[in-house]
Parts: structure tokens; sequence; C-alpha cells
């Protein structure tokens, strides 16, 4: 990959190139390659122990890397220590500082910037406003609930008035409702602040629902960097489909490839997908096919090309229903929105299933 591949090269705020960091003989990071544009979300999407803390804290200037260099806003950052690279940061356990207010955990990076005092609380108080805080000044941490407490992290590390914000998976020990608030204000503030952000996440929802584009990391690699729609969509490869959102994972056979689009069939129905990703198979090679729950209907078992099956789960979600329907011996899910699906197909049904025939995804067959 190109430095810069995918932003424009005088709006890059951080750039990765060819970063490369070992623990032992752990490769956390493998030549990783990444521009993030000013006043860009960029997420980090991927499972434990892909690399993503290690990549915050590169950048943070916590550790430094084997190879490869890091730069901010066009400075070359390798050997500038943390608080000269402008970075505010939020970290998976926020720990704020239990015997100071309020006030006084959000002035702490003021304080040791020696920021003067009529400055300091100004800011302080602004940094409050903006996560909503205001008349909280004076509690100490313990005598907040976990949002507001995270809350108060956030303005610790708004208040320095960052170049760069990072954070690591800040919403985790959120329930469920919070999280999502916390999500949609901490996006408002982002976007009015204009702040170039990295965030870190191993929840995909999370991923798709705040980021302009999302990394998809595997093995101390980025598997894909795209918008959310286009990682959703056009997943790189079998990695990126199977983890980002639910999709069932189907052989099916190679009919004919015309130039950009190839046919797969599956028994008796035959689906379009990008003929890219399947670029050198010969006719009639096994290919694996992704197919999302929302991309199956659910159909008589007599209709043709449908495959059939039995409903052996229905998992009621308020919205939308997933069944889980058994075909030859394996387990697809069906998402059906709304909720006639429970009564319409009860457990046992014989039932045939249709696909929505262009929205799939295909890679030669592992
Ligand atoms: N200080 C360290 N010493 C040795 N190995 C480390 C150290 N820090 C991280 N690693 C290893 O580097 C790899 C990447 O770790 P990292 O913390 O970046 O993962 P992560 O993607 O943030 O995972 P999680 O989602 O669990 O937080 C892992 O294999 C981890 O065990
Ligand atoms: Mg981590």
């Amino acid at each position: 990959m190109k430095p810069s591949a995918n932003v424009e090269g005088e709006q890059t705020a951080v750039h990765f190139d060819a970063v490369t960091k070992r623990f032992d003989d752990v490769v956390a990071l493998n030549a990783v390659t990444l521009g993030v544009g000013r006043s860009e979300f960029v997420t980090l999407l991927g499972p434990s122990g892909c690399g993503k803390t290690t990549l915050l804290k590169l950048a943070a200037g916590f550790l430094g890397p084997d190879g490869g260099s890091i730069s901010i806003e066009g400075k070359r950052m390798n050997d500038i220590p943390t608080y000269q690279r402008g970075i505010g940061m939020m970290f998976q356990n926020y720990a704020l500082f239990p015997h100071m207010s309020v006030a006084e955990n959000v002035a702490y990076g003021l304080k040791t910037r020696r920021v003067p005092r009529v400055e300091r609380d100004k800011r302080v108080a602004d940094a409050l406003a903006l996560v909503k805080l205001k008349g909280m000044e004076n509690r100490k941490p313990r005598q907040l609930s976990g949002g507001q407490q995270q809350r108060v992290a956030l303005a610790r590390a708004l208040v320095i008035n960052p170049t760069v914000l990072l954070l690591d998976e800040p919403f985790s020990a959120l329930d469920k409702s919070l999280r999502t608030s916390m999500q949609v204000e901490l996006r408002e503030i982002q976007r009015k602040l204009g702040l170039t952000t990295i965030f870190v996440t191993h929840d995909q929802g999370e991923a798709l629902s705040m980021s302009d584009r999302v990394a998809v990391m595997s093995e101390g690699r980025i598997r894909q960097l795209g918008r959310p729609v286009d990682v959703y969509r056009s997943p790189a490869d079998p990695f990126v489909a199977s983890f980002v959102g639910d999709n069932n994972r189907l052989r099916g056979q190679l009919v004919s490839m015309q130039a950009k689009q190839a046919i797969v069939a599956l028994g008796d129905a035959l689906v379009k997908v990008s003929g890219e990703s399947l670029s050198g198979l010969e006719k009639s090679a096994a290919v694996d096919l992704f197919v999302r729950p929302e991309q199956f209907s659910v159909v008589a078992p007599e209709e043709p090309c449908a495959i059939k099956g039995s409903v052996v789960a229905q998992i009621y979600q308020g919205g939308h229903v997933d069944l889980q329907i058994e075909c030859a011996g394996e387990r697809l899910l069906v998402r059906s929105p709304g909720e006639q699906a429970v009564l319409r197909w009860p457990m046992g049904a014989p039932v045939g299933i249709g696909i929505q025939a262009d929205r799939c995804s295909a890679f030669p067959a592992a």
C-alpha cells in the first residue's frame, strides 16, 4: 500500500508508514500503513490481540516502533515524547484520580502544562459544559455514575485542545443504552470540534455506526480500510466478511465469469457477485459465498430455486426476527423484518429460502 493511499496527502493528520512492533517473538503490528485525514473519525476494529491498542500506544508515544515511522501533521513523531505530541487520550480503564474532584481531574493536564489559573478555570468549565457535566465540578469520581465518569475522562482528554484524540474502547464498560447515547454524543462533540480521532473497538456495530472509515485488523495487519458501507457490503476477504456483521458462509460453484461479474450456483439458485475476488478461478471451481441474513427471505419450500430446510430456532429481536434454518446439516441465519415470522414459520416448519441475488460476496473456497 502506498503511504497516504486513502486521503489527500496534505490533509493527512496522522500517518503510520509501514509500522512494525514486536514483543519478543510476537509480531503485534506487521508493516501497518494508515493515513487518517484531518477531522476524520477512523475506527480500528478487530478481535482481541490483533494490535489495536498497540497502534494507539505508538501514536501516543507510550511505545516506540521497531520499524517504520509515525507522523502527526506532517511531523515525524518517532522520537518525540508523548506530552509534545498534542494527543488527547481515553483508555479502556479510564482511571480518574479518586481523591480529586471532577474539576481537578479535568484540570490536571493543564496544570502539568503550566497553563495559568484563570485560563485553566475557563477551559475546565468549557470542557465540562461540552460533556454536559456543569454543576458537578466538586464531586469525587465515586459520586458519579459510570457514564458520568466516562464524560469526565472525555473532558480530561479534550481540555488540552488536542490535535488528535485517541480513544481505546472507551465505552466497553457501559450498558447498551448508555453506550449508544455516549456514542452519539462523542460523535457530535468530535464533529463540532473537527477533531481528528482514532477510536478502537472490537464491537463491529459501534465501528459501523460511528466511523467515517473503519480499518479492520487481524493479526497485526489492516485487512481492509474503507467506509462502513463498503466494509459491510464489499468485504475484501473472508475474514472481513465473517467479522463485520452477521454472515452465512455457503459452498457454491463458479458458473461463469465475465469482465467484472461472476455467476455462482448455489443448488438451483444463481447468484451474481463481483468478479474481482474470484479472478483466476476456473469454471466449476468451488467458492465460498457469503450471504447476509437480511439477503435471505423465507419462501414456500416449493418455490423454484429455493433452498429447502426447516426452522430450528426463532430469536425474537423486537424489530425483526432471526430464524435459524437447518438445510442439509447446516444452519443458516435468516433475518425477517417485523414480527410475523414468529407465527408464520413456527419451529419445525418446512420452509424455502430465497436469496437476493446481487448483494453477496464470494471468495475462492478455503
Ligand atoms: N507489553 C507487552 N508485552 C508483550 N506482548 C504484548 C504487550 N502488549 C501487547 N502484547 C501482545 O501484542 C499483541 C497485540 O496486543 P494489543 O494489546 O495491541 O491487542 P488489542 O487488539 O488491543 O486486543 P484487545 O481487544 O484484547 O484489547 C497481543 O498478542 C498481545 O499479547
Ligand atoms: Mg486493546
